[in-house]
């Protein structure tokens, strides 16, 4: 059955006190958005709609640059979530496969949970994400009959006896496209809060004799993000089972509260992750690598066998093969570090590639930056880069050549070679010694005269 996401993103946030569109905020170095979306991946939609409103501009850019495809649409208004997902129909129009509507501000919802759900529509015309909490607060309330869904009721329109039922509405819902659409088109705004809940669905398509259920899952995944203090509770309980997941899959971390992970880091067994280290998206680390404490890795991919840090900044684009060194106050951003090359010391390698068992000696620069286009620099196999040079790209370093320690290498240095470029040495005897005897003089004289 092929789905459709629609991730309802139009709410202001209000009580996040934000000019920060509330589904921007971050969780794990991602919008809460992003996250969302990613979760509804598990179900390999074929359209992914983000209805926008507060911040549209700023959402639709966030929605493309993670998933290019994705197709947003403006709800001008914040007349009620029923009326949200009604601003998708006009692009889903003739999408007769089923529907998944996800909210933007509930980041954590399982795929395992989704599964459940696409299992229980093969059975049923609406199924509805319920959780239990441990404290329903203000949550719509699911009201059941036997094992179907009779309607949902908002906490605001529910009597003593209705909020008294423990068991509460997610906002996730799964329903045949076309239907869904029919569905939302019915419901009116005469309650409580004068808004068309999307909620009211349940009761709509058991009056039209269609049958509905709850799949239920942990209250940990429904959790949803309506101010900082939530925003902080929803990345404290992702990192504290990003670490549980780590250190079960047989990563070695002897301070895991103080390793941050992102949504989507992969660490290989074996790895050992010193204190403090953090990861922000789309790192990979592979089994048996080592990262020091205090390292920073964003957009790269560490091999077995590498170690990197302490305070090493990887930003995207670097690759480190196996056995590669990366030491302290080293950073490398779209680098290709070939196997058991070493950067052990105070550089910065970016748009750049260097050779296996390359040297690369403490203070070396890539000048990648004319001040409008990045260039790149090419260091051959085995080559051995003096400390403090400077190498102004475009250039190249031949396999197995040589730069003199605080060389500014301008031009290409052929493979086997030595370039120095730097001034030459020259020495005045007993400068030095007359040089401070006369500075003391002029100042024991300056002394006499105040
Ligand atoms: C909703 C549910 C409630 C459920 C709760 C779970 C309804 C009527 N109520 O209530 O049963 O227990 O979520 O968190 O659906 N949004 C729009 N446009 C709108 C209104 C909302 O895009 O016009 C978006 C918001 O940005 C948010 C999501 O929909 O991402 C939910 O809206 P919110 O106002 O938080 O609904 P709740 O009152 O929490
Ligand atoms: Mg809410």
């Amino acid at each position: 059955m092929p789905i459709a996401l629609i991730v309802l993103a139009a709410g202001k946030g209000t009580r996040m006190n934000s000019d920060l569109p509330k589904v921007l905020h971050p969780v794990a170095g991602e919008a809460m958005l992003i996250h969302a979306i990613a979760a509804g991946a598990a179900l390999g939609p074929e359209r992914v709609v983000v209805v926008a409103g507060h911040g549209a501009e700023a959402v639709r850019r966030a929605a493309l640059a993670h998933d290019p495809e994705a197709e947003v649409v403006i709800q001008a208004e914040q007349l009620g979530t029923a009326h949200a997902v009604a601003q998708a129909a006009p692009v889903l129009r003739g999408f007769d496969g089923d529907a998944v509507v996800l909210y933007g501000d509930t980041p954590f919802i399982g795929a395992e949970t989704l599964l459940r759900m696409a299992e229980a529509r093969a059975r049923h015309d609406v199924v509805v994400l319920g959780f239990a909490p441990a404290d329903p607060g203000r949550y719509g309330r699911l009201v059941m009959a036997g094992d179907g869904l009779e309607r949902i009721v908002e906490f605001k329109d529910a009597t003593e006896e209705e909020r008294a039922i423990g068991l509460c509405n997610s906002g996730v819902v799964m329903a045949a496209a076309p239907l869904l659409f029919e569905l939302v088109e019915a419901v009116g705004n005469d309650n409580a809060a004068g808004e068309y809940y999307l909620t009211d669905i349940v009761a709509l398509a058991r009056t039209r004799g269609l049958s509905a259920t709850a799949v239920t899952c942990d209250a940990a995944e429904t959790m949803g993000v309506n101010s900082r203090a939530e925003l902080a509770a929803a990345e404290a309980a992702f990192q504290a089972r990003a670490r549980a997941g780590a250190l079960e899959t047989g990563v070695t971390m002897p301070a895991p509260e103080t390793v941050h992970f992102a949504r989507d880091t992969v660490v290989g067994r074996d790895a050992l992750i010193e204190p403090y280290v953090v990861f922000g998206p789309g790192v990979t680390v592979e089994s048996g690598a080592h990262i020091r404490s205090f390292s920073h890795l964003e957009g790269c991919h560490v091999s077995r066998g590498a170690v990197v840090g302490p305070y090493a900044r990887l930003r995207p684009g670097a690759e480190l093969s196996e056995d590669v060194r990366i030491g302290n106050f080293v950073e490398v951003k779209n680098a290709l570090i070939a196997e058991g090359a070493k950067v052990n010391h105070l550089s910065y390698i970016g748009d750049a590639e260097v050779g296996a068992g390359a040297n690369i000696g403490a203070g070396t620069v890539t000048c990648n930056y004319d001040g409008v286009m990045k260039h790149r620099t090419t260091i051959g196999k085995g080559a051995f880069i003096g400390s403090d040079t400077m190498l102004v790209a475009p250039v190249t370093v031949g396999e197995g050549a040589m730069t003199a320690s605080g060389s500014v290498i301008t031009r290409d240095v052929a493979p086997g070679a030595l370039a120095v470029a730097r001034a030459r040495q020259e020495e005045r005897a007993g400068f030095a010694t007359r040089f401070f005897a006369r500075l003391r003089a002029l100042k024991a004289e300056k002394g006499r005269g105040e």
